[in-house]
């Protein structure tokens, strides 16, 4: 088993994506610091990983601070004698329109996510340089943060700031061989159940049945456990070269997201007025500005939900 001896850290691992991640490197031979905000979901995930034989162990508190960070880092420290990967999964939605999202909305949101990430990672990466174990970090972005989605300002700020983390620390801990990548995910969980779209594909999934191919290949949207893979993969030996990426992965589909980058580039000697602009601007914009939102395709006639469908609003 290629994580066997290895220990790793999955936050919001008591259900869902954290969960299949934990049971996955589990099953790669990695114990597992499992972490989550519920006791009884924590302790059923300790159950679940620690019965197929692994060895697991569960930090109840919320991800945010750095006291729970340090919590987390200790802990796989202390039961399992270090810490090797670090996935920073855990995750809640606020999801409302600007006008009616709360501070308490926003600040929640980025305190779970953003901060959850960087703290717990500053924490891990300060174990890692200590000891000069090389390290893998994984955390979570999303197609939000990559397209924009109506009525998640909070959740896009958060999953586009930890893609914009990743290619920070992929050039600050470079030198200690510490890799950061961004998985984005999309996958039937308690997240994406209740979205109208997805209903075909999750309710088949419940009769434990495969779900369509047209859920799984054309949006790539499947079960949590196949995400799990590029998980284990990424904290592997064998990726050690990669660092700084986005790596997307749902049902049959694996796609690696640029960075942003200039679609073109237009110079004026003496730099760009209003007038300039005014002048030049729709010509040069022409064909390349970029769109906004993901375009998903029209549901065949059999995969439409019975509730009324909301065509705008996809993966999470
Ligand atoms: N499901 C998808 O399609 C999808 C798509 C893109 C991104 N994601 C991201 O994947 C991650 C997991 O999502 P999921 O779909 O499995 O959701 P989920 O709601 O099923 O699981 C999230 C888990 O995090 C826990 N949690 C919440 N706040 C916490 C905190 N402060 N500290 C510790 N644990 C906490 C929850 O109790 C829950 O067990 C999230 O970061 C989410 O944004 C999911």
């Amino acid at each position: 088993m290629s994580l066997q001896g290895k220990t790793a850290i999955v936050t919001g691992s008591g259900q869902g994506l954290g969960l299949a991640y934990a049971a996955e490197l589990a099953r790669q031979g990695a114990n597992v610091v499992i972490n989550d905000v519920h006791q009884d979901v924590a302790d059923a995930a300790v159950a679940t990983i620690t019965g197929a034989g692994g060895s697991a162990v569960a930090v109840v508190a919320p991800v945010g601070s750095t006291e729970t960070a340090r919590q987390l880092v200790r802990t796989a420290v202390d039961t399992f004698g270090g810490l090797d990967i670090l996935v920073t999964n855990a995750g809640v939605l606020r999801d409302k329109s600007i006008l009616k999202m709360t501070d308490e909305d926003f600040d929640i949101v980025i305190d779970v996510h953003l901060r959850g990430t960087f703290t717990c990672v500053r924490e891990a990466y300060a174990y890692f340089k200590e000891h000069a174990v090389g390290g893998r970090i994984i955390t979570i972005g999303s197609p939000t943060g990559q397209y924009g989605n109506f009525g998640q300002t909070n959740y896009a700020a958060a999953k586009a700031g930890i893609v914009g983390m990743v290619r920070t620390w992929a050039l600050e801990m470079k030198k200690a061989g510490v890799t950061a990548n961004a998985i984005i995910p999309v996958a039937a969980t308690a997240m994406t159940k209740t979205v109208p779209y997805f209903a075909a594909a999750v309710e088949a999934d419940e009769r434990g049945e495969a779900m369509p191919s047209f859920f799984r290949h054309d949006l790539g949207f499947g079960t949590a456990d196949d995400v799990a893979g590029l998980v284990a993969y990424l904290a592997s030996d064998e990726a050690a070269t990669i660092t700084g990426q986005a790596i997307g992965s749902g049902g049959d589909r694996l796609q690696i997201f640029s960075h942003p980058t200039a679609v073109i580039t237009e110079y004026r000697e003496g730099g760009w007025t209003y007038d300039a602009l005014r002048e030049q601007f729709p010509t040069i914009a022409e064909g390349n500005l970029a769109t906004v939102g993901e375009t998903l395709p029209p549901l065949p006639q059999d995969l439409k939900p019975t509730q009324n469908l909301k065509q705008t609003g996809g993966a999470k």
